[in-house]
Parts: structure tokens; sequence; C-alpha cells
């Protein structure tokens, strides 16, 4: 009786504050971002949580504002252009990569000159000398988040580079200054606050074929998206066969517990 009681009031006492501790570390979560940038917002994408995938739709927004808008300073050179008709990504038909790839020049070392692409060749290299490749930056830039880089918003909320990046496309000011010769621009999200990158979306700045709006929030969504399939293309596949491997192991940890249960049947009647 005592005992049971001594396990009670541990229940009473314990289990709020463990809540409340649990409530503050997930969702009260201060932010300890360097300098002095705004907290970064939230927002859906299809492809959080355990079960999101990429949006094939999206993706293929998002490889046209990288095209048409991105591409002339920010290179991709990881990233081949093949990979555009994988399944998980944009998808595009055989022929369609064939014609992305065929826009591009690409400087073939052997004959020493310029050639158009093929889908076995990767996307340029930045043709701006201090624009970053853009091929991990979606997950370059996942570590803003949680106290300490725990990460646990991005566990919770799916919050990590692709929201950065949104953040950042859409956090210009318009004010802009002069130092040590460049031109610096103010961005509420950039860490330091003043980024050598001028804004380069405006709304509108693509036309979508699908006729989805395109808004400055829109476009920098569909392309953060599309950054984040060229860091992780093969995260559709990954979710899957996770959830193969986790349905397996609750299937197998049943049979055995009804296996260990029906061997020691017979002991444990003897006992009773
Ligand atoms: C006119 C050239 C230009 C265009 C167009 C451009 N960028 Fe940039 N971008 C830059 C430069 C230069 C930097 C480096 C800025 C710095 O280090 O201060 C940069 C930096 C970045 C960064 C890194 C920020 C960080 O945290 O370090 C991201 C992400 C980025 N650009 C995304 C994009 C996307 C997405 C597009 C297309 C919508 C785009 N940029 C279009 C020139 C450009």
């Amino acid at each position: 009786m005592i005992h049971f009681l001594k396990k009670k009031y541990i229940m009473v006492k314990f289990i709020p504050s463990f809540l409340i501790c649990c409530y503050f570390f997930l969702f009260v979560n201060p932010s300890f971002s360097a300098g002095e940038a705004e907290k970064i917002k939230d927002f859906e994408f299809s492809f959080e949580g355990p079960f999101g995938t990429y949006d094939r739709n999206q993706l293929q927004r998002g490889l046209q504002v990288y095209t048409e808008v991105c591409a002339g300073c920010h290179g991709m050179k990881q990233v081949a252009f093949r990979t555009l008709g994988d399944p998980g990504g944009p998808e595009l038909e055989p022929k369609q990569v064939k014609a992305y790839a065929a826009q591009y020049e690409i400087y073939d070392s052997e004959t020493d000159d310029y050639r158009d692409g093929k889908p076995s060749d990767k996307f340029p290299v930045s043709g701006v000398e201090n624009a970053p490749d853009l091929s991990l930056i979606a997950k370059a830039r996942a570590g803003f988040h949680g106290p300490y880089g725990t990460g646990i918003n991005q566990l919770i909320k799916g919050m990590g580079g692709p929201e950065y990046i949104v953040n950042l496309l859409a956090g210009f000011t318009g004010e802009e200054k002069e130092q040590a010769g460049v031109t610096l621009y103010e961005n509420k999200y950039y860490p330091g606050k003043w980024i050598g990158m001028a804004q380069p979306l405006w709304g509108d700045d693509v036309e979508y074929i699908d006729g989805t709006e395109a808004t400055i929030e829109q476009q920098a969504k569909d392309v953060a998206a599309f950054l984040m399939w060229a860091a992780e293309p093969k995260l559709n596949a990954r979710k899957e066969f996770g959830f193969t491997a986790a349905s397996y192991l609750i299937v197998l940890a049943l049979l055995l517990y009804f296996t260990n249960k029906k061997i020691w049947a017979n002991v444990k009647r003897k006992q009773v």
C-alpha cells in the first residue's frame, strides 16, 4: 500500500512538471540566433513530417524560378540534369530533360571548347564569383533554429533550410549601403542583416504554366522546395523505406510477443 502511494505521489508530483518542461522546451523555444536578424517564420511544405513527399508541380515551378532568376548568378554544380527526370523529383519527361540540358553551354575539357549541355552533365558553377553554389544550401542553412542547435523545431515543425530561404528572399527592406566598395542590401533575416545579394524576386518574375499566381512568397516557396529537393533528392524513397521498415518491425514485434506467450504458456499455467 505504502509502495503504491509512493508511486502515485511521484506520478502526481512529477508528471505535471515534466509536461511543463516539455512545453517550454518545444514551444516557447527562445531564439538564440546570431546577430540582430529576425526570427525565421515557419512555412508549410508538402515534404515535412514523417509521410511528407515533394509536390512535383511545386518542384517544376521551383525549377522555373531557379532557371529564370537565380541561375543568372548561382550555380548548382553537384546536381546532374538527368536527375530532373528521376522519380520523386520534378519528374520531367526524358525529352524535356534533354531540351533543358541543351539550354546550357557546358565547357568540355576534352575538346577544350563549349558545347550544348547533355542530360549526363551537371548544372554549371556559379557565374558570379561570390554567389554561393546552391546544390546543398537548403541543408547547409538548416542549423539556425532550436535551442542550441538541437534541431527540435526541425523535428516538430519541419523548420529548416527551406524556411530560411523563403524568409531571406522575402525579407529585403529596400535599404542599401556601400561598404568597402561593395553594395550591401538590408535583409531582415540574414545574419548580420546586410547581404551582398540584391533582392532577386519582386513578384511576377516568371510566368507559371500551371496558372499559379507568381507572388514573391509563392516563387520563394517554390524555389526553396526545389533547392530542398536538389540537396535531398532521395527524400521520398527514404521515407517510403522508413515506413516499410517500421511496419516490418511492428509485425515482427507482435509475432515475437505471441510466440513468447505461447512458449511460456505451460509454465505460467503450472504456477497459478
Ligand atoms: C544578381 C545576382 C544574384 C541573383 C539573381 C541571385 N543571387 Fe543569391 N546571392 C548572390 C550573392 C552575390 C550572394 C552572396 C551574398 C553574401 O555573401 O553577402 C548570394 C547569396 C545567396 C544565398 C545565401 C545566403 C546565406 O545565408 O549565405 C542564398 C540562399 C541565395 N543567394 C539564394 C538565391 C535564390 C534562391 C535566388 C533566385 C530566386 C538568388 N539567390 C538570386 C547573388 C545573386
